[in-house]
């Protein structure tokens, strides 16, 4: 699948343009498996980089003047390199310009160019398109611009695109999967140590992803989480002044101090508390190829999500119980920012085609609603995937 979108793509940056792209690159999009709204809080994440990516061919030009396709929205956009104070609300060229103004903030010139973007991620399905495109986009402009950054710089320009110019207060997580996945694996990554670990997918297991077609449009409910949680490190604060972030919290610093925080409060610590620790013992479970435990793990996630930090919504709960009846499954649970998107489930191999099918169908009969559900696999993280030799 992959060479044919490249094909399509550099057909279409031909047709485009009426040259040949200098570079092609690839970034996958992800999925969280476990460890919910822990990245900015400095915690743990297991996550996934899949088989559904952004593409971009990309070649420099003259002048001040890039010029971007996206095939899928089939719309095209210009901007100018010394001109770009103003994001239009909702484009989805805000996350190439937002990359483009980080780089600059941190005083790397950014090379003039050409792009088309192809993908193959469903877009608003919580599976963090906008962090492929950005990854995509970045490659891109290394190559073009031979900009050299570690990998970390690159996630952070990537989330700066989207805190600072798009708006959305988001973590590192989306960037850091997108980056770092590896076939057939995990990645484990650490929010405070900015550090990652692949681990093995356990054998004979299939993701199952199910887009419950609803984005319920609670603005700002992800930045209001955010707040919370730094609601409770202040709180924490008072008396214990070293604490920087709430992954320093342990469950019984929370218990001990539960009658004297708001229960709200409490609840969204509880989440982010109870996710580090069930991150810590799914790479456990996962190290002695316990499957069964990463199941449960991710159940007991969902739950917190739906009772404690309320991201949840009714279609997501309605995918994770139709999935705990089906054969072959192991765990379910939302992924992401959550209040509609994605679901993801750990489902017996063998019994993936069928879980899908069942899981499709059910959810329509409860809901009148068509989930998009698909099986992914691990992949690598994001690539050059062709450079011309000149250069
Ligand atoms: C969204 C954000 C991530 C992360 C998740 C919740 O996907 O982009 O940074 O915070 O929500 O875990």
């Amino acid at each position: 699948m992959a060479e044919n979108v490249v094909q399509e793509l550099v057909a279409a940056f031909e047709k485009e343009y009426g040259r040949a792209p200098d570079v092609v690159t690839r970034a996958p999009g992800r999925v969280e498996m476990l460890g919910n709204h822990t990245d900015y809080n400095e915690g743990v994440v297991l996550s996934v980089a899949v088989d559904r990516s952004t593409y971009v061919a990309a070649a420099g030009r003259s002048g001040k003047e890039c010029r971007v396709r996206s095939v899928q929205s089939d719309s095209a956009r210009k901007f100018h390199l010394e001109k770009l104070s103003r994001p239009k609300k909702g484009d989805w060229a805000n996350y190439v310009k937002g990359l483009v103004v980080e780089l600059q903030k941190r005083g790397i010139p950014v090379p003039t160019f050409d792009a088309v973007i192809v993908s193959t991620i469903p877009m608003s399905a919580g599976m963090s398109s906008s962090a492929a495109l950005e990854m995509s986009v970045a490659f891109a402009l290394a190559e073009l611009g031979g900009i050299s950054l570690s990998w970390q710089d690159w996630a952070r320009v990537g989330q700066g695109s989207e805190n600072n110019y798009v708006g959305a207060m988001t973590g590192l997580m989306d960037q850091f999967s997108s980056l770092r996945g590896r076939k057939g694996q995990l990645v484990l990554s650490d929010f405070r140590t900015l550090e990652v670990k692949n681990v093995p997918l356990p054998a004979g297991t299939s993701l199952v992803i199910a887009n419950c077609m609803v984005k319920h449009n609670l603005t700002g409910e992800y930045n209001e989480r955010r707040e919370r949680c730094n609601q409770a490190v202040a709180f924490f604060r008072q008396t214990m002044p070293n604490i920087k972030a709430l992954r320093d919290i342990t469950r019984a610093d929370l218990e001990k101090n539960r009658a004297a925080m708001e229960d709200v409060v409490y609840r969204r610590a509880l989440h982010v508390v109870g996710e580090n620790e069930r991150v810590q013992d799914a790479a456990a479970a996962l190290a002695k190829d316990d499957v069964r435990t990463f199941g449960r793990l991710m159940f007991e996630s969902h739950e917190s999500s739906r009772i404690n930090f309320e991201n949840s919504c009714e279609e997501l709960d309605i995918l994770v119980e139709i999935g705990k009846t089906l054969p072959g499954a192991l765990g379910a649970r939302l992924s992401g920012g959550g209040f509609g998107g994605a679901t993801i489930h750990l489902v017996v191999e063998k019994e993936a085609e069928g879980y899908a099918r069942a899981l499709r169908a059910a959810y329509r009969d409860r809901t009148n609603l068509d989930s998009e559900v698909m099986i992914c696999h691990a992949e690598n993280g994001a690539e050059v995937l062709q450079k011309r030799s000149q250069k």
